[in-house]
């Protein structure tokens, strides 16, 4: 499958090959692809979401179409080089030290705060001496993105749906520094995208995740964010803001 320029710019000068590589949050299988066009010995990619993980297994796997997993939820296939685990990234289903690139491509920005901070514990604890860990994801948007609205939206509804915000945009500064604080030495930071093209299917599908969410919780409150997500989501249409980047890090050996 094709692989991404974001994909192709935050790995080619990370050492992947012949390595086993956690990708944390599967997603569409994009940096999955990205990291077996690279060469790993083995993929695991892992994601809480059935139609994710089939969607990568899908692109990037072998499909034997029953979309069947084991009882521990792992479906491989012999001698491929790719095992999707469906699973809660704040408790990897992997051992100790057992990987040596850990992927999290525009994984930071769907995890609240305590979600990330179980998730980087889990990274610790799985990565091997050496590891590479890659994180790419979105600045904070300027004020005055218009998409901004409705992110905020989004984030109301799953406030009063969830009791947590669906995004957080953690500033690169950030996460560079918490990745730090997890005993990962920072290498390198790159911007990947700027400005970020938010295209149509983008904004609609956030759109619609704002009004499903909102729908969790009929009332007027929501039935208004509702009837605002669906308004934005028209009025934006697509727009091109703010910026993506890729940090790298390494952990000691
Ligand atoms: C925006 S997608 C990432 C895109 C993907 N890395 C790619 O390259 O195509 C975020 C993914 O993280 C997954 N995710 C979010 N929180 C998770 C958690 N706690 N445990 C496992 N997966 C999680 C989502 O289900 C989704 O598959």
């Amino acid at each position: 499958m094709d692989v991404p320029q974001t994909v192709t710019v935050a790995l080619d000068d990370r050492p992947v090959a012949g390595r086993r590589c956690l990708e944390a949050g599967a997603g569409a299988g994009n940096a999955t692809a990205g990291l077996l066009a690279n060469g790993a010995a083995r993929v695991y990619a892992v994601t809480n979401d059935r139609d994710h993980a089939r969607t990568t297994r899908r692109r990037v796997g072998r499909d034997d179409g029953d979309g069947s997993d084991g009882d521990d939820g792992v479906d491989e296939s012999d001698g491929d080089r790719l095992a999707v685990l469906e699973a809660d990234l704040r408790a990897v289903p992997l051992p100790d030290d057992s990987v040596g690139v850990i992927t999290a491509h525009g994984l930071c920005n769907v995890l609240d705060p305590a979600s990330l901070s179980a998730v980087a514990e889990e990274f610790s604890r799985v990565a091997s001496p050496g590891a590479q860990l890659v994180v790419d994801d979105y600045d904070p948007l300027p004020d005055g993105a218009a998409i901004g609205g409705l992110f905020a939206v989004e984030n109301a509804a799953s406030e009063l749906a969830r009791g947590r915000p669906a995004l957080t945009f953690y500033p690169a500064a950030f996460l560079r520094r918490f990745f730090a604080g997890h005993g990962w030495e920072f290498e390198r930071e790159r911007t990947l995208l700027e400005p970020v093209p938010w295209t149509e299917s983008h904004v609609s599908a956030h759109g619609d995740r704002a009004v499903s969410m909102a729908k969790e919780h009929p009332g007027e409150p929501c039935d208004a964010l509702a009837a605002t997500a669906r308004r934005l989501a028209t009025d934006i249409g697509s727009e091109s803001v703010g910026r993506m980047y890729g940090l790298a890090f390494r952990f000691p050996e």
